[in-house]
């Protein structure tokens, strides 16, 4: 994915107007700098233009960089701090095997996916490089998001190599810590050389809290780009969401819809299902744009070409606020995995 101008992108937010994939006006209010709010005050812009890559840009952190964690719904991405654009509707491959997860990343790149998440505890990052290696989607516009197990923390140099061997790819998109452990400070530093390098372009963690970031964040230089959490409406880290968002963070959600065991539940949930009904989609499709309208990337996980389609279709409606606040509602603080 490209890097934005700063410069040019907080210019053309001036001139654009708002709109929300069909043009008929953003998520709700519309203020004066081309700006949307969402009900709970997350910036939506419409950013129609883009530049080549610029050396220019501060590449994390400070002020400026803060203001442009905007989700543009017409280029369906987000600016990371790190100054690139990364995708807010992507393919999970959690639990994909060799084949499946080949099939599965080709049809959702044919379906105009573009962010694609694996992990090496996943044992697809080869796939997931195969597909991407062979699609006809430049690898440019493509996204790639691989994760560092705390059993590669003491090694993540080398590790990071071995994933990038594997997947067959020269650079890596995002790539992020998967959970908090032993060497986690080394590895990310690890990581932070790896930019530096070129191997890596944006860099990240996962299932970090409120007290791990405050205690993790001083001990690093480059500020994450991305935090990964489990966030469905059954859980849906309330405080800690804003938390990272406010430090410049895009936060992207794991298991959307509950993870495999949970979906029955919460795609059948009848606030849900009503507000699906509401707008002539599924449930499964609330769920995703609810995450989008309260600035939080999904990554739902399919091996199912329909649902892979149907997943990616979520910008063609709206939410209202009181839709969003029925959901907000349905929080049970109800995690359904341990990290
Ligand atoms: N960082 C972490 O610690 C962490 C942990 C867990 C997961 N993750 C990431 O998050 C991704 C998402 O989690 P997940 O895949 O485990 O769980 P999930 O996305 O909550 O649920 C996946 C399940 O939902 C079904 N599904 C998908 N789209 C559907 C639709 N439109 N209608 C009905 N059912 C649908 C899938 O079945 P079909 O195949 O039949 O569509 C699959 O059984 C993972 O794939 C992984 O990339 C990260």
């Amino acid at each position: 994915m490209k890097r934005l101008s700063f410069g040019l992108l907080i210019t053309t937010m001036l001139f654009s107007l708002v709109s929300c994939g069909n043009g008929s006006g953003g998520p709700s209010e519309t203020v004066s700098n081309g700006t949307s709010e969402t009900s709970n005050g997350i910036a939506i812009t419409d950013q129609t233009e883009e530049t080549d890559k610029t050396d220019e840009m501060e590449m994390q952190g400070g002020e400026e960089i803060m203001e442009s964690r905007e989700f543009n719904f017409v280029t369906k991405t987000v600016t990371l701090n790190s100054g690139y654009e990364m995708p807010l509707m992507g393919l999970g491959t959690y639990s994909l095997n060799y084949d499946t997860c080949i099939s599965s990343v080709t049809i959702f790149l044919d379906n105009g996916g573009r962010l694609i998440d694996t992990a090496y505890m996943y044992h697809n990052e080869d796939a997931v490089g195969t597909a991407v290696r062979a699609s006809d989607v430049p690898r440019e516009e493509i996204f790639v998001t691989t994760k560092l197990y705390p059993n590669q923390y003491s090694d993540a140099a080398n590790a990071i190599d071995d994933a990038l061997e594997k997947m067959g790819l020269e650079y890596i998109d995002l790539m992020l810590l998967h959970h908090p452990g032993k060497d986690d400070v080394k590895a990310y530093q690890a990581m932070e050389q790896a930019v530096a390098d070129g191997k890596i372009r944006s860099i990240g963690l996962s299932n970090w809290y409120i007290e791990e970031l405050e205690t993790f964040l001083p001990q690093v230089t480059i500020m994450p780009a991305v935090v990964q959490n489990e966030i469905h409406p059954y859980y849906q880290e309330i405080d800690i969401v804003p938390y990272i968002q406010e430090l410049g963070i895009v936060v992207e959600g794991w298991y959307p819809f509950g993870g495999r065991g949970y979906t029955k539940e919460l795609l059948g949930d009848e606030t849900i299902s009503a507000i699906a009904d509401a707008h002539g989609v599924t449930s499964a499709q609330v769920i995703l744009r609810w995450n989008l309208q309260r600035g939080v990337v999904v990554i739902p996980g399919s091996s199912n070409p329909d649902h892979i389609a149907e997943n990616l279709d979520i910008f063609d409606f709206e939410l209202t606020e009181d839709e969003m606040e029925q959901i907000k509602n349905l929080n049970r603080d109800e995690k359904h995995d341990w990290y």
